[in-house]
C-alpha cells in the first residue's frame, strides 16, 4: 500500500532560501515519486503561538500557500491544506496531552531554550511562554498521527519533535491497544544548514534571511551584504564561505567547478557576489512569476486549500473515531 507522508510549515514570516532547500524542495521531490500519498499543510494553529495579529496570520498563511505552489507543488499529487480547516487535530491533541507527562514536555527544545534564556537574563523561567508554545510538540504529533502518517520529511532541527511523536504513539498503543501508526522522520542525509547573510544559520529569528520571493534589486542588495573575510582581489579565496556554499545550491557540477577555479585564482569578492546574484536571480525568476500568478489569484489558492481540507477531513474523522473508541469516549 502507498505510504503516507505528512509535513507542515508554520506561516510565521517570510519564507527563505533555508526553508526552500531544507523543507520545501525535498518535500516536493518526494511527492514526485509514484508510491506516496502526500499531505502538506500550513501550520496556522502552530503559528498562533507567536503571531498575535489577525491580518498578519491570514496574510502569512496565504503567502505560504502561494510559495508551496510557486515552488512546484502539484495540487493533483499533493493534498495541500490549512491545519485549522481540520479541527479534529485539536481534539486529538487534547487526548494525546492526557497521556503525556509534563516533565517530558519540559525537555522539548523550543521550550527549554526559552527557559534557559530567561534564566540567563534573570527573568522568571516561564516568561513569554504560553500554553500553546508549551504544548507545541503535542499538536505536532497530532498533525502526524491524525493522517496515519508513515513518514515525515523535516529539517534536522525538527527531529526531536518526531521522536516525541513516536514516544506518544508508543505510550498510546501500550495503554489503549494498537490504534496509532508509528511515524518515522525523513531527513536529507546531505542537507547542510544553510547560512544567512551574516554567516550564521539562516533564520527568520536572526534577521539574516534571503527571501525566496523578492525583487531582483533587493536580492542584489542582500547578496552585497554577505559577510566575507578580508582577503583582497587577486588573493586566493577559501571556498568554505557563505558565498560559495550558497552558489553550490543553485549551480550545476560544471559551474561549481569553474567557480572554484575562480576562487583559487583570486576572484574579487565583488565579482563573486555578482556571479552568485546572477545565478540565484535566474533560478528564482520563474518561481517569482508563478508566485505572482497565485498571489494575484487568491480564489484559485483558496479553492485548492478547501479541496485539500475536504480530502483530509474524512481521514481525520476516521482516526478520531478510532481513537475515541480506543480510550472509551465512544
Ligand atoms: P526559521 O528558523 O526561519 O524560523 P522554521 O523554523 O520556520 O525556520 O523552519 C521551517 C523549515 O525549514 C524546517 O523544516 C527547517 O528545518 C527548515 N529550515 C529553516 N532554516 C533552515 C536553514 N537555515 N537551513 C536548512 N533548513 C532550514
Ligand atoms: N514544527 C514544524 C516547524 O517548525 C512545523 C510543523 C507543525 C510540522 N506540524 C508539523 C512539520 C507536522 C511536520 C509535521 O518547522
Amino acid at each position: 500500500m502507498a505510504k503516507t507522508i505528512v509535513t507542515g510549515i508554520k506561516p510565521t514570516g517570510i519564507a527563505h532560501i533555508g526553508n526552500y532547500f531544507g523543507a520545501i524542495k525535498p518535500a516536493i521531490e518526494l511527492s514526485n515519486k509514484e508510491d506516496y500519498n502526500c499531505f502538506y499543510f500550513i501550520a496556522d494553529y502552530h503559528a498562533l503561538t507567536t503571531v498575535k495579529n489577525k491580518q498578519e496570520l491570514k496574510e502569512n498563511s496565504f503567502k505560504i500557500a502561494c510559495i508551496w505552489l510557486a515552488c512546484g507543488l502539484d495540487p493533483n499529487k499533493v493534498t495541500l491544506y490549512r491545519q485549522s480547516d481540520v479541527p479534529q487535530v485539536c481534539e486529538l491533541s487534547w487526548i494525546l496531552s492526557c497521556i503525556t507527562a509534563k516533565g517530558f514536555m519540559n525537555r522539548a527544545h523550543a521550550y527549554k531554550n526559552i527557559v534557559e534564556k530567561n534564566k540567563e537574563i534573570g527573568s522568571e523561567e516561564d516568561d513569554g511562554v504560553n500554553m500553546g508554545l508549551f504544548n507545541y510538540p503535542i499538536l505536532m504529533a497530532s498533525d502526524i498521527v491524525l493522517l496515519n502518517s508513515n513518514y515525515v520529511p523535516v529539517g534536522k532541527d525538527q527531529l526531536q519533535h518526531i521522536e516525541i511523536a513516536r514516544d506518544m504513539v508508543k505510550i498510546f498503543n501500550k495503554t489503549f491497544g494498537n490504534s496509532l501508526i508509528m511515524p518515522s522522520a525523513i531527513t536529507e542525509k546531505e542537507q547542510a544548514i544553510i547560512l544567512g547573510t551574516d554567516g550564521q544559520k539562516m533564520s527568520k529569528s536572526y534577521g539574516n534571511i534571503i527571501p525566496i520571493i523578492c525583487e531582483s534589486n533587493q536580492l542584489q542588495k542582500l547578496i552585497s551584504k554577505i559577510v566575507t573575510d578580508s582577503s583582497l582581489p587577486n588573493q586566493p579565496k577559501n571556498t568554505n564561505c557563505t558565498i560559495f556554499n550558497l552558489y553550490k545550491l543553485f549551480a550545476n557540477e560544471q559551474e561549481i567547478m569553474s567557480f572554484e577555479t575562480e576562487f583559487k585564482k583570486g576572484i574579487s569578492w565583488a565579482e563573486a557576489k555578482k556571479i552568485l546574484f546572477e545565478k540565484m536571480d535566474s533560478f528564482l525568476e520563474p518561481i517569482r512569476q508563478k508566485y505572482l500568478f497565485y498571489f494575484n489569484n487568491p480564489q484559485i489558492v483558496e479553492e485548492i486549500l478547501l479541496k485539500g481540507a475536504q480530502k483530509v477531513r474524512p481521514i481525520a474523522e476516521e482516526t478520531i473515531t478510532r481513537v475515541k473508541k480506543a480510550v472509551g469516549l465512544k
